[in-house]
């Protein structure tokens, strides 16, 4: 089975990064995290790269002490990701909406996949603030969801999603928790699917669907 190349963008803590390091380190999984690239130079998950000996890239102010505008930070990334020859291209925490510049840069000029993962069970909630707006709604039922990455946010097809249900006393906070112990299952689970070719991400069949608690 080939070694997946993978480049991982993130913009905080790090914890599905850190999930997917390890499953590396122990060889669960055939991968090889070549570049973590965080938009914010203070995020935790470089650190955890670091930790790793994985080559990190912060792509966040410019000489001059101002933010990268979307398209400078976009061409950047892309410059980084060329001569790495990735084959996935991984947003795991990656705060920053990504345009056609970037998601075409990925697809035609790497040659590469892209897939999110988000903290809802998309299509519903897509954006921010999931677990807060799932609540108000009234929901029984929350999780999370790995697509593939389209130009419309949160829009394009889903390869897997986690469910649980919700209780009467979950709060924002606990949502959050449960939730991100279910991403830390869901996304290696789906990485290791498209490296055995379960999932074929040009020709994307149902969701699969986990049940969490
Ligand atoms: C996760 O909940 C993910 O779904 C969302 O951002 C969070 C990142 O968590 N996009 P971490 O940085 O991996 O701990």
């Amino acid at each position: 089975m080939k070694t997946l190349k993978i480049a991982v963008l993130v913009s905080g803590n790090g914890s599905n990064l850190q999930v997917l390091i390890e499953h590396m380190q122990s060889g669960k999984l055939p991968i090889k995290i070549v570049a973590v690239i965080s938009n914010k130079a203070d995020a935790y998950a470089l650190v955890r790269a670091k930790n790793a000996n994985i080559a990190t890239f912060v792509i966040d102010k410019n000489e001059q002490g101002k933010t990268y505008k979307r398209a400078q930070f976009e061409q950047l990334a892309l410059h980084v990701l060329k001569p790495l020859g990735v084959d996935l291209v991984v947003l795991a925490g990656f705060m920053k909406i990504l345009t056609p510049l970037f998601i075409n840069g990925v697809k035609d000029g790497l040659n590469a996949s892209m897939i999110n993962l988000h903290p809802s069970l998309l299509p519903s909630y897509k954006g921010l603030d999931t677990h807060a707006r799932v609540l108000q709604s009234g929901e029984r039922y929350h999780g999370c969801s790995v697509h593939l990455v389209t130009a419309k946010l949160d829009a394009g097809q889903i390869l897997s999603q986690a469910v649980l249900e919700i209780h009467p006393n979950d709060t924002p906070a606990t949502l959050q928790n449960r939730v991100h112990a279910l991403e830390h299952m869901l996304l290696p689970c789906t990485i290791d699917f498209i490296v055995r070719g379960v999932i074929d991400v040009d020709n994307v069949g149902d969701a699969y669907r986990f049940w969490g608690q």
